[in-house]
């Protein structure tokens, strides 16, 4: 998303953004989505776009305790689970099952190029 688009939807109040400062108040990490509604479910669930730690502040719990902000965040927003598209990579899939989040199913995707 461009970062233009990104403001708008902000703006708009259709995403969400959650930004962790270090201790000299500079940006090191953040989170992005949106509560999107299910209507097989009838319910709303959280779908996390991304999540970044600047390299030089990893393996220190920011990303865990984004999470933790995002799941607050979710809950706050009545969705019933949170949703996450991640490259398989085995470290991301470490960091978000050492959070608790478990492989629930394969998607299936239509490119146009
Ligand atoms: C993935 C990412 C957000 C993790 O952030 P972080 O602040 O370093 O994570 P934490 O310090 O909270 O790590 C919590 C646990 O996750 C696991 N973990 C995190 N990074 C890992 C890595 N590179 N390799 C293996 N396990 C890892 C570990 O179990 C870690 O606990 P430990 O440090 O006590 O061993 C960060 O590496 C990042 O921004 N990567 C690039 C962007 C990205 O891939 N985002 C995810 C897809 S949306």
């Amino acid at each position: 998303m461009r970062p233009a688009e990104l403001a708008a939807r902000i703006e708009r109040s259709q995403s969400e953004i959650l930004v962790a400062f270090d201790l000299a108040a500079k940006p090191i990490g953040f989170a992005a989505g949106a509560s999107v509604y299910t209507p097989f479910h009838s319910m709303a669930t959280f779908e996390l776009w991304a999540l970044f730690v600047e390299s030089s502040s990893r393996r220190q719990g920011i990303g865990t305790k984004l999470l933790q902000e995002v799941r607050e965040l979710a809950r706050s927003l009545s969705c019933y689970d949170i949703r996450v598209s991640a490259i398989p990579e085995v470290a991301i899939e470490n960091f978000y099952a050492a959070a608790g989040y478990r492989l629930y199913a394969s998607r299936l995707r239509y490119t146009f190029i």
